[in-house]
């Protein structure tokens, strides 16, 4: 298989390795380009983003773009994905909601993500919400007691996990809304100071 960001995308776009593409308009891959600093991985595609065949262009995105400039992270460094690449969803009326992949479509998927992160290689890697934490970091991770920590993975030099934007959009009123998006942005915050301090111990005396 071509293991280039474009072989990848073009092989995904086939993919029939779990059923969820049965239902859901398209793949939606990956964007970014090679050598992207920051790699972001979030669930999988929402409604938006299924229609449109790009991650994080719904409300979640906006959330995401806005706090990602806020946070001082130039967006053409950053590669966006998400741990599953079709939208899972039930049908009620004419809405589609959102259903949590389980295990077993996370794992199907997983040889993508993988294909994504050799490819990128990624300086810092964040996991957006606890299914791209699980998905990453293993089923035992706990994100309320690790969130925003740098942690010991293979994966990149530098792995955090956060909270997915999504939550930030469920808060129950407008004060819990601002403190929690105060803190994704505090959050990405220190991802782009940990990867400047990796820069600066590289950089010639
Ligand atoms: N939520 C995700 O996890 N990914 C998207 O691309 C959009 C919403």
């Amino acid at each position: 298989m071509n293991t280039s960001l474009r072989g990848l995308r073009e092989s995904a776009a086939r993919c029939t390795a779990c059923d969820l593409y049965k239902h859901a308009t398209q793949t939606v891959f990956g964007e970014g380009r090679p050598g992207a600093h920051i790699m972001l991985v979030g669930e999988q595609p929402g409604d938006s983003e299924d229609k449109e065949g790009h991650p994080f262009v719904g409300p979640a995105g906006k959330l995401l773009h806005s706090a990602l400039s806020e946070a001082g992270i130039d967006e053409r460094d950053v590669y966006i994905t998400n741990a599953v690449k079709h939208f899972k969803f039930i049908e009620r009326g004419k809405r589609r909601i959102h259903q949590q992949p389980k295990q077993i479509e996370i794992r199907a998927c997983r040889p993508w993500l993988d294909g994504e992160i050799a490819a990128v290689r990624p300086q810092a890697l964040v996991t957006l919400g606890a299914t791209a934490a699980r998905a990453l970091l293993g089923p035992s991770f706990r994100l309320t007691a690790h969130r925003g920590e740098q942690l010991a993975s293979d994966l990149a030099p530098l792995v955090f996990a956060t909270i997915h934007p999504s939550a930030i959009l469920r808060s129950p009123d407008d004060e819990t809304r601002h403190a929690e998006r105060a803190r994704f942005v505090d959050d990405l915050h220190v991802v782009a100071q940990a990867l400047a301090d990796t820069r600066q111990e590289r950089a010639p005396a």
